[in-house]
């Protein structure tokens, strides 16, 4: 069975959760794209994991993989296992040979754009747009690289100068590119690393031959798609679920599941439009109550209303089968509770987002007010057990996010970090 997780917002909606969650009932977890600017949270016991680079699978000890469309720091990657494995996780985790490398001139370069452009983009600042620049250019340098010197060497020669060039054009230090103790350090990485250096495609094609479970884990979200998101204010890789293919060398007829995880309100880090922002006292609680900070960066996020016109987006998108709602009990003591379900633009009523990014940053949301509850429904394990409004809240969203020959629904309620904090919901009846 193949399983391609995303999500379906601007990211930090709780695919950490959910992947670990569903990391039970499969033999590998892979990560297909983005890089250590993805944070994924795992609460195991009531012990905290934020992953960046290694799979959330880890914490069920399922075989992780870094597929080649991966941004990969080393040094992230390096020190990330080191603790898990200091707290006595054991990983068995491969990485792609031609995983694309962050080199240190990419960090340096990512620092200096942001820091010219006028209107910022509020990157994480780890390189990622660089890297994958460099990827699409053909001047990487990838996995296998590092477990061989002398390549790296020739690759350094052939493409340093014009790294050079453009840091020093932009004011920056371009010694950087050659600084020698980070190539050493990467090199001596790269000599750890070399026995998990593997074929990604080869591996899970072969796993699925052999009818076991693989579940691809995506980072960001669906509108910080390098296509489909709303640019400029977007990450530099696909974060769709079709990009998971293309990036682990598998072929679409081999997927069975599209899994969206969607949170029962809606967050943003960094710039760009959120139609359903909240810049008051409301949307600071929601803040508070949800730990709405920032994995990666610590930065704050931006909190409002669900937005179901972005979500029936996602939904296309994507393609979802399935939905998992996340972090509905937030939403607890707050009441009405709004959901966005139009955009006013320019007096014209719009069901669905306008493509420009402009557009979307002058649409007004058109609200509708459901009824909050005020029991806390951190514990509860079964659907039916939840105040009839939390229900109806749910049922509310799955009506709006209904595509019809998708079939898909919130087929799960997550209701607190931990894993057992979950509900699962039968199928709707027709
Ligand atoms: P990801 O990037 O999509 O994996 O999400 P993050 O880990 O960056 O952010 C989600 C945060 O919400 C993490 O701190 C999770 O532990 C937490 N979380 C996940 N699901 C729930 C939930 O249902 N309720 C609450 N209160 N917190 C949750
Ligand atoms: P997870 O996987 C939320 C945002 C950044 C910035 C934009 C571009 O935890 O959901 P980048 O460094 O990628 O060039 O920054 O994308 N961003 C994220 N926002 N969650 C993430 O990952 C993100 N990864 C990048 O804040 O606005
Ligand atoms: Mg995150």
């Amino acid at each position: 069975m193949f399983t391609i997780l995303t999500g379906a917002q601007f990211g930090d909606e709780g695919k950490g959760k959910v992947i670990d969650l569903l990391a039970e009932n499969y033999d590998v977890v892979v990560r297909f794209q983005g890089g250590d600017n993805a944070g994924h949270t795992v609460v195991v016991g009531g012990k905290k994991y934020k992953l960046h680079l290694v799979p959330s699978g880890a914490i069920f000890g399922r075989r992780l993989l870094i597929g080649p469309g991966v941004v990969l720091n080393p040094r992230v990657l390096w020190n990330e296992i080191q603790a898990l494995e200091s707290e006595g996780i054991e990983l068995d985790i491969g990485i792609d040979a031609k995983t694309t490398i962050i080199m240190p001139y990419h960090i340096e370069l990512d620092g200096l754009r942001e820091k010219a452009r006028t209107e910022k983009i509020g990157t994480t600042n780890r390189g990622i747009g660089f890297a994958y620049v460099d990827k699409t250019a053909r001047e990487e340098v990838q996995m296998g690289d590092l477990t061989n010197p002398a390549r790296l060497e020739a690759k350094l020669q052939e493409i340093g100068p014009a790294k050079e060039k453009a840091i020093a054009d932009m004011g920056g230090d371009p010694t950087v590119v050659r600084y020698a103790p980070f190539i050493d350090e990467y090199l001596e990485i790269g000599k750890r690393l070399k026995d998990r250096v593997t074929d990604v495609s080869r591996e899970i094609n072969i796993a699925l031959i052999e009818e076991k479970n693989v579940l691809a884990e995506g980072a960001q979200g669906a509108f910080l798609d390098v296509i489909h998101g709303t640019q400029k204010f977007v990450t530099s890789s696909f974060t769709t679920a079709g990009s998971a293919c293309a990036n682990l060398g598998v072929g679409p007829v081999m997927v069975d599941n599209v899994v969206g995880v969607i949170k029962a309100y809606i967050t943003r880090v960094g710039e760009g439009p959120m139609p359903t922002e909240l810049k008051d006292d409301l949307g600071l609680r929601m803040r508070e109550k949800g730990g709405e900070y920032g994995t990666t960066t610590g930065r704050a996020r931006r909190c409002g209303w669900f937005d179901a016109v972005l979500g029936l987006k996602s939904v296309y998108l994507n393609g979802y089968t399935e939905l998992a709602l996340t972090k509905l009990d937030v939403l607890t003591g707050i009441d009405p509770i709004k959901i966005c379900i139009g955009y006013d633009l320019d007096g014209e009523t719009l069901g669905y987002p306008p493509e420009a990014t402009e557009d979307l940053a002058r649409c007004q949301p058109i609200y509708e007010d459901m009824p909050g509850w005020t029991e806390d429904i951190s514990e509860i394990k079964d659907y039916d057990d939840l105040p009839a409004n939390a229900r109806a809240y749910v049922e509310r969203l799955d009506d709006l996010l209904y595509v019809e020959p998708l079939d898909n629904c919130i087929a799960a309620v997550s209701v607190g970090p931990g894993r057992e904090q979950t509900i699962f919901r039968e199928e709707p009846e027709e």
